[in-house]
Order: C-alpha cells, then structure tokens, then sequence
C-alpha cells in the first residue's frame, strides 16, 4: 500500500513539472520578441518581402492561436516566406513565451 502511494506523488510531481515548463513566461517572451517587433507592432507596418503584405496585429490575441500560428508556419501549413523562418528559429517554449507575451496586453 505505502510504495504504491509513493508512485502516485511521483506522478503528481511530474504533471506538475511538466505544466509548468509548457506554460509561456511573459517576461522571458519579452525577451525574445525582440525578433518580431521590427514587423510586428508598428502600426500600419507592412513587410516589402516577398510581396507587400500588411503585418497582423499580435497584442491581445489569444496565446493558443499565436502557438497554433507560429506552429503552422514552422510546418509549412501556413506558407508565408517571412514567417516560415522565423517559425522555424522558435523552440515549443519559445512559441509559449511569445504567446504569453503578445496575449498579455503588455504589447502592441
Ligand atoms: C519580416 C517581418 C516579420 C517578422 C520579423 C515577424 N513576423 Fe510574424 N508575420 C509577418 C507577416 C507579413 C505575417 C502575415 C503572414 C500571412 O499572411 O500569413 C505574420 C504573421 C504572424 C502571425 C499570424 C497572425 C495572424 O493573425 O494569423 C503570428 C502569430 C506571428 N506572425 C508571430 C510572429 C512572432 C512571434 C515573431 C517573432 C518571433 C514574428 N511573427 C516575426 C511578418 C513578420
């Protein structure tokens, strides 16, 4: 009985480790945005490469959608040139803290 709660903690323990590292940080994302905010948040900016394209706004989107987007984009289910690279650059966590980040309300 003893050992077999002692394998249910251990259990618990890692949920909790794991959950904690997949969250996104918001100060670690703010960090690292510095590799988005030449296109991102300048208002009415638009990229030159490969075509003209207006930039999306980031601030206040939800951070699953960033993620889902960021991960789209490294797939290549989502083809935009600029984009792609960058995604591709981005760890799971880097996505994380960067959609913590943009859905904070802290940026633009
Ligand atoms: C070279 C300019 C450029 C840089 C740098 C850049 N982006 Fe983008 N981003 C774009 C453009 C242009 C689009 C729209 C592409 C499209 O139509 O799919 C876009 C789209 C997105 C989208 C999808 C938005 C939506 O509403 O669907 C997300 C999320 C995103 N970028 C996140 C980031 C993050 C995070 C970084 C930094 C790691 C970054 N971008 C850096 C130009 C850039």
């Amino acid at each position: 009985m003893r050992t077999g709660w002692r394998w249910i903690l251990l259990g618990a323990f890692a949920l909790a480790a794991g959950a904690a590292q997949a969250a996104g940080d918001v100060a670690a994302g703010k960090l690292k945005k510095s590799m988005c905010e030449g296109c991102h948040g300048l208002e009415g900016y638009r990229t030159a490469y490969p075509k003209v394209y207006s930039v999306p706004r980031l601030g206040g989107q939800h951070p699953d959608y960033i993620v889902k987007a960021l991960e789209a984009y490294k797939s290549g289910a989502r083809s935009h040139p600029s984009m792609k690279g960058i995604a591709a650059s981005l760890t799971a966590q880097d996505m994380e803290d960067l959609a913590a980040y943009y859905s904070s309300g802290a940026a633009k």
